[in-house]
Parts: structure tokens; sequence; C-alpha cells
């Protein structure tokens, strides 16, 4: 791993709350993010995840230790507003829209101050309301809208700036299960067909699994790292745990042989390259 692919990383990442009364929110927590990179952060209430969310969004100081961007310290980034309006698109829970601004102009807001004339800034913008599919919403107020309509233009206006990084914090905790799984769907567009690193904390499983990689929480610490395999190993995974899967892998070949997977007592070269096939996803 060069350095070159990493977007993000923390160094013994320390925050600690409150004079007296402390709370250690994160504790001395070591992690990297590549470029492309999409990944789920889950733990318990209370565990450190939104804290983490915000010191990777420069939004708070960490106690202790170090968040890198890009290889650099955001410590030493002299105008934090800027490096945030440019670098890292937002989505929270509660869909922050101003509520009296149109869809249209929500999703123009962090434009401001950035390169390019207002009318270009709205061309963008009926561009990202198009690609969430809300064109024909651009002019209705937030409380025109349903739940999913209003986080659909919070990721809109989370791309407002091409950010390299989405920060998510539970973006489906309001929706139900149809809208929540409309936003994630077009957050898992949006990290294939752009390679947009997304970091995106939620307590539903289900919603975890449509990212690559998992991070669980607990008490302000990393607890587990785990990879999300694709489809296609976690379906040679279920085979290998099937009676015909356990008998490939155990050189069992009586049973294999009506498959044509084995002849004589040994296993034949279809039978031997699934055995292979199944071996490999087992122990990646
Ligand atoms: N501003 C604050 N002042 C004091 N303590 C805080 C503050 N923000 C968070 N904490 C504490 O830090 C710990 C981590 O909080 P955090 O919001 O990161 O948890 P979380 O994992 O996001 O929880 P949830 O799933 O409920 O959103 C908690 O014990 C919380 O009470
Ligand atoms: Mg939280």
């Amino acid at each position: 791993m060069t350095s070159q692919t990493l977007l993000v990383e923390t160094h013994e990442l320390t925050k600690v709350y409150g004079n007296g009364n402390e709370v250690v929110a994160l504790d001395h927590v070591n992690f990297s993010v590549e470029r492309g990179e999409y990944l789920a952060v889950m733990g318990p209430s209370g565990s450190g995840k939104s804290t983490l969310l915000n010191m990777l969004g420069a939004l708070d100081r960490p106690s202790s230790g170090h968040v890198l961007m890009d290889g650099q310290d955001l410590a030493t980034v002299k105008d934090l507003d800027r490096f945030r309006a440019r670098t890292v698109g937002f989505i929270f829970q509660l869909h922050n829209l101003l509520p009296t601004l149109s869809a249209l102009e929500n999703v123009t807001v962090p434009m401001q101050g950035q390169p390019g004339s207002g009318r270009e800034h709205r061309e963008w913008a009926e561009h990202l309301l198009e690609l969430v599919g809300l064109a024909e919403r651009a002019d209705h107020l937030p409380g025109q809208l349903s739940g999913g309509q209003r986080q659909r233009v919070a990721v809109a206006r989370a791309l407002a700036n091409k950010p390299v990084l989405i920060l998510a914090d539970e973006p489906t905790g309001s929706l139900d299960t149809q809208a929540g799984d409309e936003v994630m769907a077009l957050l898992t567009d949006l990290n294939a067909s752009q390679g947009t690193t997304i970091i995106v904390v939620t307590h539903d499983r289900h919603v975890a699994r449509s990212t690559r990689r998992i991070l669980s929480m607990r008490d302000g610490r990393i607890v587990d790292d785990h990879r999300v395999a694709d489809a296609a190993t976690e379906d040679l995974r279920s085979l290998a745990r099937s009676p015909l899967g356990q008998s490939l892998l155990n050189g069992d070949t009586k049973e294999l042989a009506s498959l044509g997977l084995a002849q004589d007592g040994r296993l034949t070269a279809e039978g031997e390259a699934l055995r292979e096939l199944l071996d490999r996803a087992i122990t990646h």
C-alpha cells in the first residue's frame, strides 16, 4: 500500500469530552482508508461513531493524535472552512436542509464562494438533482418533499463541490426501508461510478452490507475491521459450507463421482478447479 492510495489516516486519534466528568469518546484510534473505499462504521450508541466522523470531517478537533487527509495533518490546515467545502461532503441523519430555500437552492449553498458563476452553480445543481431523481422537484421547498426526497436533496448537496470524501452519519436513520434503500443505492452508484470514497455510520446491518468494509466500534475503539466479500465470493462460501462443498474440500470422492467431479477415487479437472475456487473463497 503506497501513501498515494491512502486518503484518510488516523494516528492514535483520541477525543475526550468535558472537564472533571470526562468521557473518552475516541481512544487512540488507528485506521486508514484508501481512495475509492466504501465503508460502514457500526457500533452501539455512544461508542464514538459520530465523534469519529466529526474528526475526519474537521468539524471538531482531536484532544490528541492526528487525522491525515491525503497525507496532510488536519491540525496544519489553515483555512478549515475552505478545506471542508472542497474536500468533504456531509450527509446527516436529519437532512438539515434550509427550510426557506428550494431544493435547487439548497444544493447550491455549498457552492457559494467556490469558482463559477451563479448560473453555472444552478446548472450544476440541476444536474445533481437529476442524478438523484428529483429534477421535477427542483423548485419545491423541503416541507413539500417526502423524507426520502429530502434526503436525496441532501445527497445532491453533499456532491455539490465534487468532494473526494463523503461522510454520512445515519443517512437512512429517519427513513423507511424503501427510501433508505434508495439513498443507499445512490451512494453505492456514486462509489462505483465516480470512485468517491464514502464512510457511512449506520445501525442497520442491511445498510452496512451494501458497503465493502465494516468497522465496528465499542467504547471509543475499533474492535473489528471486516472486509465484505463480493456476492460471488459470498456464494462460493455458502457452497463451501454445503455437503457438496464439504465433500470437495475433504476430498470425499464417493459423493462426487455421480456429478462428474471425481473418478476412480480422484477429483477430475472440473472437481479440482471447483475445489480450488472454494478454497480461495474461504481463505480470503
Ligand atoms: N459534545 C459532547 N460533550 C460531552 N460528551 C459528548 C459530546 N458528544 C458526544 N459525547 C459523548 O461521547 C461518546 C461518543 O458519542 P458519539 O456521539 O460519538 O456516539 P455514537 O456512536 O455516534 O452514538 P449514537 O449511535 O447514539 O449516535 C458518548 O458517550 C457521548 O455521550
Ligand atoms: Mg451518532
